[in-house]
């Protein structure tokens, strides 16, 4: 009880703090500037110590238990070779409960008809299941079962693809599915080698990617994949068994699937810059998407309120930091061919207002790899404020401009030393196809010809790095890519379970606000969290 009260008080003070207000809720000037910050800013030291079962749910002696595999250099392979393949399969199925008989080859290049699910149809659902259907001229691929919690998300994306393609759009009112467990009953109306895209919020990933490879299906998911230590090793393990069942897995991580960023690879394995020393990403804007968020409106249920401002909670999302930088986190480290090794950050919630959300408004993390190098990934939610929004290789030699806006925006260009000069540019990047058209090219082509493709233990990895930068940020700690994957702090912990009556995994205190980031407060999760 005390403990509870302890903590909710330390909660409410840092929080008003964080809203640039001082501790008894006055409104002061932003920042320190009218001396607002009251001297109970630090928490008396003796407390803490006292109380570890609230903060540290983190075992130690797990965290130092390194998986070397995690921190393996891992290249754009594409499409595994055929031996590499077999010998994965292998491990997998004698280690994986899922692993069974790999499904037959079902779909002949360009003849039989490749059926698809759509579970989430918000923005990029819709997105993806219209990059899916334009891949008819490989052959022909219709949508079949569509899957929401929401009635009207399912409606409008829905009309939207009928109304662009009516011939391909075959979902009947009976292959419409709203609930928790729609996903199941969508998939339930695929045939093995048929393709399920998911894409809800990350949270429910490793349960519907579950189903899928029980179901025998070939996957799309989006990116991030997900935003904890113990979801992460459960996808890992997942990533086996569909290798072990032959099924194909896509991730919407587009970058890799740019033409132009895929010369530029080559390009610099190939030394045209030199060896990379260090690498910049930049994505500074006002705030987008759910990223902030005013308190619960009391309707829709606080679980499915949750779920529609799911930018705003790190269970949903991984927060806007992994949701927005994931793109220039993911294809710097493939520049690069390597994964870092830990992170150092720092980032703050600087005019937040009333705001509820579990964000910083702003992020500078520091990544370092095995060689010493580095990659420096800057976010920014603030009106008002410089916007950027590119990426930056640097070598010995040269420099590389990867994405020249967005998240993997052409043309990519090259340079003789450290100044982008067009006097100095080496090559310039001419192809202007879409990454998100070309993802689907190259995931229905590896499933009509049969050949080995899986993005999901990499899309694992781009997950692990870019939450173990918003970690570093939240907790004001360095972490390493083995504290982060090995941390047992499960953010939505029995999300195969939830109904529309289901508690919120994040629970709010009796004013209405959520557990935010504690930096040098809250040290081993990344919000106090009770035992
Ligand atoms: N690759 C990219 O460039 C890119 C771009 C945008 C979004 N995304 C990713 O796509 C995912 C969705 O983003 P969005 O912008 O489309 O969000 P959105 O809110 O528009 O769509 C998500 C949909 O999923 C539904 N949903 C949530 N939980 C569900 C569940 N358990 N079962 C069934 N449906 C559920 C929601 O009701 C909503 O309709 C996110 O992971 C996001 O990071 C990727």
């Amino acid at each position: 009880m005390l403990r509870g009260i302890l903590l909710q008080e330390l909660c409410f003070r840092a929080r008003r703090i964080g809203n640039g207000q001082n501790a008894d809720g006055r409104r002061g000037v932003r920042g320190s500037r009218d001396g607002a910050f009251p001297p109970l800013y630090l928490p008396p030291p003796r407390i803490w110590p006292t109380f570890p079962g609230y903060f540290f749910r983190i075992d130690r002696q797990r965290l130092s238990r390194r998986n070397a595999a995690m921190n393996t250099p891992t290249p754009q392979r594409r499409p595994h070779s055929r031996r590499e393949f077999l010998k994965t399969s292998g491990t997998a199925i004698a280690a994986s409960a899922l692993a069974g008989v790999a499904i037959p080859h079902v779909h002949a290049a360009g003849s039989s008809l490749i059926q698809t699910a759509l579970v989430g149809c918000g923005g990029r659902g819709t997105g993806a299941a219209r990059d899916a259907l334009q891949t008819s001229k490989l052959g022909p691929i219709k949508l079949v079962a569509m899957a929401d919690v929401f009635e009207n998300r399912l409606k409008g994306s829905h009309d939207v693809l009928k109304g662009q393609f009516a011939s391909q759009v075959d979902v009947p009112d009976d292959r419409k599915h709203i609930g928790f467990d729609a996903y199941q009953r969508a998939m339930d109306q695929l045939k093995p080698g048929d393709i399920v895209i998911l894409t809800t919020p990350l949270a429910f990933r490793w349960v519907q990617f579950t189903y899928a490879i029980q179901k025998g299906l070939n996957v799309f998911m989006e990116k991030p994949l997900t935003a904890d230590g113990p979801t992460s090793r459960r996808m890992l393990k997942l990533s086996d068994a569909a290798s072990a069942k032959n099924l194909k897995v896509g991730v919407g991580l587009m970058s890799r699937h740019s033409r132009a960023l895929q010369e530029l690879h080559k390009r610099i394995q190939d030394g045209e810059i030199g060896d990379i020393i260090n690498m910049r990403g930049y994505r500074m804007h006002g705030p987008l998407g759910s990223a902030f968020s005013d308190k619960w409106p009391r309707n829709p249920t606080e679980l499915l309120w949750q779920i529609q401002r799911f930018h705003s909670f790190l269970w949903a999302s991984g927060g806007f930091y992994s949701d927005f930088y994931i793109h220039h986190i993911d294809h710097l480290c493939w520049m690069k061919n390597a994964w870092p090794v830990k992170a150092q950050g720092i980032g703050g919630r600087h005019y937040r207002d009333n705001k509820v959300d579990q964000n910083f408004d702003s992020y500078s993390v520091e990544y370092t790899f095995a060689d010493g190098s580095k990659l420096y990934m800057d976010g920014r939610c603030i009106v008002g404020c410089n916007s950027i929004y590119s990426s930056y290789a640097h070598g010995s030699k040269g420099l590389a401009i990867v994405s020249k806006a967005n998240d993997c925006g052409t043309p990519s260009s090259t340079y003789k030393g450290q100044n982008p000069d067009r006097a100095n540019q080496i090559w310039t990047s001419t192809d202007t196809s879409n990454p998100y058209a070309n993802e689907w090219e190259d995931l229905i082509t590896a499933i009509r010809n049969d050949t080995p493709y899986n993005e999901a233990k990499r899309g694992v990895e781009a997950s692990v790095v870019t939450s173990m930068g918003r970690m570093s940020a939240h907790t004001g700690q360095e972490i390493t890519y083995d504290e982060f994957i090995n941390s047992e702090h499960e953010y939505a912990p029995g999300a195969d379970k939830f109904t529309n009556d289901s508690p919120a995994p994040l629970q709010a205190d009796k004013d209405g606000i959520y557990p935010i980031p504690m930096p040098g407060i809250c040290k081993k999760t990344e919000f106090p969290v009770k035992a």
